[in-house]
């Protein structure tokens, strides 16, 4: 299958061309804490640079706060502490259209659980994106979400609703969705946690092709080491504070070495 989803001339337009070496995402002591009479640290003290064309795995224990820091990165969640920049730009500032604009033409996400719309076929879930933009015609955005379902190998599903789709097929339009707008960058939190491991290898394997391929950014949250270890780059939550950051070709080292 070829994963190639051509980046579109309107890329010149891109509001994170790259002016320099500026990393896409930064962390900057980014944090975040939930208030509350107990409060809750999800994250701290992140401070850490993605660059384009980079395979990143975000891994740790069940409730290290993998989700907690993708969201961040995503513009989500704001952090409490700290700060999340983007192509260089610092984001708190940004009103909540601006951060919006910026979240839809930057960054595409994948979740564990596709969240399709269960009542709009594959090609009008791919589209979503596009029209909460606002930058295509109806034609445009209907030819783009074509083009990168068949990309994706899916050319034949896109008027199928995602019930009559199986899992793995329903998580290659979450992916499509993701690349509705041609981001520079996907966030993905557990993509393939709920798929076979034929399907895993089919979305892997696409992932894979969105780095090598077309030069994209994948920040991708895992509990797969498997997976992992085919990746560039590993960080490594530990309550929710990350405790490596190397090669994933490298072990985890958390402490000392004695
Ligand atoms: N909205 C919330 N309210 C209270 N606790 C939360 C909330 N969201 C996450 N947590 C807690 O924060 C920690 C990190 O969560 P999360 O980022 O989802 O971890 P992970 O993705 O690594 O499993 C967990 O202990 C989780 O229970
Ligand atoms: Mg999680």
């Amino acid at each position: 299958m070829t994963a190639t989803v051509s980046a579109s001339a309107e890329m010149s337009g891109d509001p994170v061309a790259p002016a320099s070496a500026t990393p896409l995402i930064e962390a900057v002591h980014a944090g975040r804490v939930l208030g509350g009479t107990v409060p809750v640290t999800l994250v701290k003290d992140a401070t850490f640079a993605v660059g384009r064309g980079e395979f990143v795995a975000i891994t740790g224990p069940s409730g290290s706060g993998k989700s907690s820091l993708l969201y961040l990165l995503g513009l989500l969640d704001p952090p409490t502490s700290g700060e999340i920049r983007i192509a260089g730009r610092e984001t708190a500032s940004l009103d909540d259209d601006a951060r919006a604009a910026l979240r839809l033409a930057t960054l595409g996400f994948v979740f564990q659980f596709h969240f399709l719309l269960p009542e709009f076929s594959a090609l009008a879930n791919v589209m979503i994106p596009m029209r909460r933009l606002g930058r295509r015609t109806e034609a445009e955005m209907r030819a783009r979400a074509e083009e990168i379902l068949a990309a994706l190998g899916l050319a034949d599903h896109g008027h199928k609703r995602p019930d009559q789709l199986s899992g793995g097929q329903r998580q290659r339009v979450a992916v499509a969705r993701a690349l509705a707008n041609d981001p520079p960058v996907i966030l993905a939190d557990e993509p393939t946690g709920s798929l076979d491991s034929k399907s895993t290898g089919q979305v892997f394997d696409i992932l894979d092709g969105l780095v090598r391929r077309d030069g994209r950014t994948v920040i991708a949250v895992t509990h797969d080491l498997d997976l992992a270890a085919r990746m560039q780059r590993r960080i490594h939550l530990v309550d929710g504070l990350i405790v490596s950051d190397r090669p994933a070709s490298e072990p985890v080292r958390t402490g000392p070495l004695l």
